[in-house]
């Protein structure tokens, strides 16, 4: 079990075998540095495994902000032969490393393993091993709300150091998240630093720290001669058979870029809008079985509702494994969000009071996405909810797989909001789109630009870049495709597409 300080300060220590790994690694592929430095250095692992590595002809510096792990560091070095070392207890948030590193060699070596730690992880157990500017990724609004704005603070950490190495002679080679490292290489190549070869080298984050994430070697030299905007990701310590070539390409990240490039006449803009299934929290309350004429909540309740606010309900999982016939139902309180809901106490006073019951439970929905909204509200709702038909996709699942979606004795199956769908108004229609999007070509697409490891893949981002126009020229169904896609009232309203095109 972890304990809060470890929490806190995301302290995973790198086992020294793990460690030697990666400084072999480095070496093996010509990394010889004038200094070693190990900014968040723990008990020292990774000082260690150096210096057996490189010797002790080159200074090794290591800071940690915990005067335990700096005093294990000490008796660690002090039992190998030759380094000279200088340890210091010190907060990484305040430390002037430009100065530092420039107070150093050039050719140096930054390697480690930074805390492995959320800000919102840090928030919610009240620690302030934080940056001062959180929010440092510039998100605002919505997207900080809904965790667009979660960052690991090693991202940070990495962020800073290799704003620190601008202008120098260095190789960084940390283990992080992948995702961390991708987003610190997007950052640097959106902000110019001068970045050139990078690479990610997966590794079993399991086995060594007993963490299900997907995580890795990142390797990032700076201060050579021109700047690149892609990195090679390779499935271990190794440099052979790249598993994909990602980057900025035309200002976006692509996963695979090789891939990408073979299907990129897809690309364009969404002809269809995509939409998100619904968001209601309290499962237990808003979510049921039915049973004869009754509704069984989630905490085995028998209620007899009207059927006025029930639909029947698909999740991700439902729509990865094939199973389309729904067994839930979910309590819709509003059919858009403006919807005032005291209007159900007139049209279906038995569901008003169960609503009213189960108060409590929905009013504690913590989301901030409810506050000042009318009392047992929902959110992702509006007429596309209660299309007649859908073509769906589970946004959570590596495999991407189309589906098509009816209803249940004309009411309408809807979505919950790990998924995403383009309205229909006819099977036909739906069938059609569906066929469409579960191509090679439309899948190639997708697999080009998401990264799987992801917490949550596909996103709407990446559907809306499918050009259903372009993609059914290519599939000789052009004309068939034309006569839904010019049919742009079903979806008024603000559609990127309409931006695009003016
Ligand atoms: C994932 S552990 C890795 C330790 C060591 N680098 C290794 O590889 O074994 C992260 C380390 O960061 C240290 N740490 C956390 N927050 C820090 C901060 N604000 N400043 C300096 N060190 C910090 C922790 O004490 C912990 O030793």
């Amino acid at each position: 079990m972890k304990t809060t300080a470890q929490t806190q300060f995301g302290d995973f220590q790198t086992p020294i075998d793990l460690a030697c790994q990666v400084t072999q690694f480095l070496i093996a592929n010509g990394v010889s540095p004038t200094a070693v430095i190990e900014p968040t250095c723990g008990v020292g692992n990774f000082l260690v495994a150096s210096i057996r590595t490189f010797g002790g002809g080159i200074p090794y510096h290591g800071f940690d902000i915990n005067p335990e792990h700096i005093d294990i560091a000490r008796d660690a070095l002090a039992g190998q032969e030759g380094g000279c070392y200088e340890l210091t207890c010190e907060n990484f948030y305040d430390k002037d490393r430009t100065a530092f590193f420039r107070s150093l060699p050039e050719g140096l070596l930054i390697v480690g393993n930074p805390p492995w730690v959320t800000n919102a992880t840090l928030g919610s157990i009240r620690s302030d091993n934080l940056p001062k500017k959180c929010n440092f990724q510039g998100h605002r609004g919505f997207a900080a709300k809904t965790g667009r704005a979660n960052f690991d603070i090693s991202e940070w950490m990495l962020i800073k150091l290799l704003e620190s190495l601008r202008g120098r002679q260095a190789t960084l080679a940390m283990l992080c998240k992948t995702a961390t490292a991708r987003r610190v290489l997007r950052h640097a190549w959106n902000h110019g630093f001068d970045v050139g070869e990078a690479s990610l080298h997966g590794m079993d984050a399991k086995q060594s720290f007993g963490v299900s994430v997907d995580a890795c070697l990142f390797v990032a030299h700076t201060g050579g001669e021109g700047h690149r905007q892609t990195a090679h990701a390779y499935a271990d310590f190794r440099f052979t058979d790249p598993v994909a070539t990602f980057g900025v390409y035309r200002d976006e990240l692509i996963a695979d870029i090789d891939l990408f490039r073979s299907v990129e006449d897809i690309d364009g803009v969404a002809y269809r809008k995509w939409r998100s299934g619904v968001k209601h929290d309290a499962a237990k309350v808003m979510e049921f079985k039915p049973d004869g004429n009754a509704w069984v909540n989630g905490f085995g309740e028998r209620h007899c509702l009207e059927s006025t606010c029930l639909f029947p309900l698909l999740k991700s999982s439902d729509l990865a494994n094939d199973r389309l016939q729904p067994s839930k139902y979910v309590l819709l309180t509003q059919r858009q969000v403006t919807d005032d809901t005291s209007c159900i106490g007139l049209n279906a006073p038995r569901t008003w009071r169960y609503l009213l019951t189960h108060g409590d439970a929905l009013d504690r929905r913590r989301s901030s996405i409810y506050a000042r909204r009318p009392r047992f509200a929902v959110f992702g709702v509006g007429p596309y909810t209660f299309s007649p038909w859908k073509v769906a996709i589970s946004g959570l699942y590596k495999t991407p797989v189309f589906r098509v979606i009816g209803s249940v004795n004309g009411v309408p199956i809807v979505l919950d909001d790990t998924c995403y769908f383009i309205p229909c108004e006819t099977r036909e229609e739906a069938v059609f789109f569906c066929s469409m999007l579960n191509s090679d070509i439309a899948k190639t697409f997708i697999r080009s630009l998401v990264f799987f490891d992801a917490k949550r893949p596909i996103t709407i981002d990446v559907l809306k870049r499918i050009d259903l126009k372009k993609l059914a020229a290519r599939m000789n169904l052009g004309a068939k495709a034309a006569s839904y896609l010019t049919d742009v009232v079903f979806e008024a309203g603000q559609q990127p597409f309409l931006t695009f095109e003016k």
